[in-house]
This record gives structure tokens, sequence and C-alpha cells, in this order.
């Protein structure tokens, strides 16, 4: 009898958990251990910034799979447990604790860690930072007893939680670098629409201005910008940008550029070795460039294809990026990527908030974002994914049916 096959994922997360199920749905029958250094099973992060922060609903809302599932599944969920190191010549990891595990493939879906500010006074007490369901419990007891909230950074961390901090009736201050909130990703037209929101919902904005640091006597009290204001608050939330955690392929000769490099089936150069999620800088086929994606529907959707993979099946990667966001009475989807645009195409409202926008390049919509519109996530994908030019008045023009386009 031959000795049944061990894969390994590195990486308790949504992709891990994913790609976990995955094995087992497609029947393979050898051993799934999925290392996880949490103390709980793994869970979906999109909540943590919205109504499991605000208290609304509690761990199983947010988990991946019920209680009891990876135990009737045969798959061994190893939490408090670290990957401490890779030998991808003799292909094992060394567990802490567990020791020494020979693997046949090896996912790693280590995800993302917080980029920290380096400030005078950034290590101040009341200053926190969120990824984790530990830091997310920690910020939403803090919450709790706040008075004024200070978020700094006005990506999606800051502006998804300055607006459930104001739901819960704290008052927010939010400090951003760039002109408008969401400027990387939405540029600074579209982004002001964003500025708007949050200026309606009573968020006092400093925006275009950096943090000098923060003061305090033990805890923070201010944060100082750039342009000498103060700005007061009894707690601070920064969220600006993560890194990808690739410290165990350091110097194993994964190739590492912006995350762990992979090609379109999520294969590293290393055999044996696949990567999925926030780590995973992957080539898109269908937009022809390396990408790594730092939302839950590309942790969602690599972690099967990777799974699929190992498995031997050949399943490239080529979903058109997707992700969505609520604030406050805003619901948004966006679909695509877009780095470069040469126009803004506006379908609806955009006063109103109830408007498709969709940015083309030489003529082709390279991405679109439902605002307040639904059921039209799937037709933006199509556009996207045709690459045809379209005429940007039918684009406009609510009474042409986006699937005739
Ligand atoms: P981010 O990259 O979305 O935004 C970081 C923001 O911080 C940028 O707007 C940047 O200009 C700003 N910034 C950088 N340095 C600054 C400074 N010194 N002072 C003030 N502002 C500064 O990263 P974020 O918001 O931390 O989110 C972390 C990760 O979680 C991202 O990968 C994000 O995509 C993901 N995420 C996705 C959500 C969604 O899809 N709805 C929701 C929440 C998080």
């Amino acid at each position: 009898m031959s000795t049944p096959q061990t894969f390994v994922i590195a990486g308790a997360s949504l992709a891990g958990a994913k790609a976990a199920e995955t094995l087992r749905a497609e029947g393979f029958e050898g051993r799934v251990v999925l290392v996880g250094e949490e103390p709980v099973r793994p869970y979906e992060r999109p909540p943590l910034s919205k109504a499991y922060l605000r208290g609304e609903v509690g761990f199983a809302a947010a988990a991946v799979h019920a209680e009891g599932f990876y135990e009737s599944s045969d798959i061994e969920l190893l939490t408090s447990t670290t990957v401490r190191h890779l030998d991808p010549v003799g292909m094992s990891v060394t567990l802490d604790p567990g020791g020494d595990l020979a693997y046949d493939g090896l996912l790693l879906s280590t995800g993302a860690t917080p980029r920290t500010l380096s400030v005078p006074g950034a290590d101040l007490a009341g200053i926190h930072y969120l990824r984790s369901l530990s830091s997310c419990d920690a910020l939403r007891a803090a919450l709790g007893e706040a008075r004024r909230l200070v978020v700094v950074g006005g990506g999606w961390i800051g502006s998804e939680v300055a607006a459930s901090a104001r739901q819960m009736g704290t008052e927010v201050a939010l400090v951003e670098t760039a002109s408008v909130p969401l400027e990387r990703v939405l540029g600074t037209e579209v982004g002001a629409m964003f500025r708007d929101l949050h200026s309606d919902h009573g968020v006092e904005l400093h925006l275009g201005v950096g943090v000098e640091g923060f003061r305090g006597q033990g805890s923070a009290e201010e944060v100082v910008l750039a342009d000498g204001t103060a700005v007061a608050g009894d707690l601070f939330v920064v969220g600006v940008g993560v890194t990808p955690r690739t410290e165990l392929v350091r110097d194993v000769g994964v190739k590492l550029d912006n995350g762990i490099v992979v090609d379109e089936y999520l294969s590293t150069e290393v055999p044996g070795i696949w990567a999925a999620g926030d780590v995973a800088n992957a080539f898109h086929p269908l937009l022809g460039v390396h990408i790594r994606l730092e939302h839950w529907s590309a942790a969602l959707n690599q972690g099967p294809a990777a799974a699929q993979n190992m498995l031997g099946h050949r399943v490239a990667y080529q979903k058109v990026p997707y992700f969505f966001s609520d604030q406050y009475d805003l619901g948004m989807e966006y679909s695509g990527f877009a780095t470069h645009w040469d126009d803004v195409v506006y379908r609806g409202s955009k006063e109103d908030r109830e408007v498709i926008v969709f940015w083309l390049d030489q003529g082709r919509v390279v991405a679109g974002m439902n605002v307040n519109v639904w059921d039209v996530a799937g037709d933006i994908a199509a556009l996207v994914e045709a690459k045809k030019p379209v005429d940007p008045e039918r684009l406009a023009d609510v009474s042409v049916e986006l699937s005739a386009l």
C-alpha cells in the first residue's frame, strides 16, 4: 500500500480554509493539515470592520465553516500553531508546537500584516490596528467606551471603521495623506463621493496631510499633523495599508516581488509550493500582468483554485477582480482592475449616490463600481472581460441594458 499524501496549508485563513474544503470535495483521501497561529477556526474579515465591530453579530457570523466542519471533514486544523520553517528541498515544514512535518504539497496562505506607523508616539496605548479577530475584539471593546475616535488612513479600513463608529454614535475625525479617501483605487474624482459621504455623516476630515506623531501622557491623546494641527481623541485607529507575510519563504528559492510570485495556476517556481490570497502576486491571464489582490473575493476563490491545481488539475485563476464595501447607507461593489484610465463615465445619479461608475482606458471598460444599484456586478465583469470598445454615451444611458453593450 502506498503512503497517503500529505497536503499542508500554512495559514488558516479564508483562502486556506476554502482550499482544505476543496481538497476534500474533490475526493482527496490523504492528510490535509491546516495550520493557523490564531486560537480560533478560520474566519472572514469583512465583518471585522462592519457588523462584528459594531457588536451586531457574533463570531459564528464571521466563521468560514460551522464548528465541527473540520473534524467531520477529516481536516487536521492546528490552531495556535505557527509554521516556523520551510525546507523546500526536503519538502517539510517545522511547526511550533509540533515539530517537523513532511508534505507532498504546500499551500502558502499566510495573508498580510498591517503596516505600522513609525512616528514619535506611535507606541502609546490607545492606538489600534485592525486585522485579526483579537485586534477587532480589542477595538470593539474600546469603541464601546470612546467618545471621539481619530482614524489615520482613509483607505478601506479607515473608511469602514469611520462609518461603523459614526453608526455607533462616536465622534470621528479622519486623517488621510491623499486628497480624498480611497484615492489609490478610485481616483480623485470618484474618491470625492466618499469624502462627501463621510462629511455628510459628520466625520471631521483632514485630507492631504500626513501624520507627524502622537502625543499623550501614557496613552495617546492627540495626533499631530504635518501642517501643525493637533487632532484630539480618546481612541485612535491606524489603517495605512498592509504588507504581505512572506517571512516563511525568505531565502528558500521562492520568488518574492510584492508578495509571493505565482503563475496563473497559483504555483511558485519551487515544486510542490502554491500560494493564494493576500500574499500571492499572481499572473492574471485576462489582465496580462501579475496582481496581488488584498480582498475577500480573491481569498475565497483562489483557495479552491490552488487546491484544484495541487490535485493536478490545470485551473487558471482568471476571475475578474471584485470587492465590496458598506459604509453607512452606501453599499458598493467594484469589478475590474484599473490602474490607468482616460475617462470616467457615470450611469445614474452621482449626487444621490445611486450610480454605476465606469473607468475607461482607450474606450474599453477596465473597471466598474455599482453604488446602491444592485444585480449588475456580473454585467460589469462581462464588460471588463470583453475588452471591447464601448460607446460612452450608451454606457451612461440607463435606458440601454448593460447586457446589450
Ligand atoms: P489601504 O491600502 O486600503 O489604505 C491605506 C490608506 O492609508 C491609503 O488611503 C493611504 O493614502 C493612507 N495613508 C498611508 N500612510 C498614511 C499616513 N501616514 N497618514 C495618513 N494616511 C496614510 O489599506 P487599509 O485601509 O489599511 O486596509 C488594509 C487591507 O485590508 C487592504 O488590503 C484593504 O484592501 C483590505 N480591506 C478591504 C476591505 C474591502 O474590500 N471592503 C475592507 C477593509 C480592508
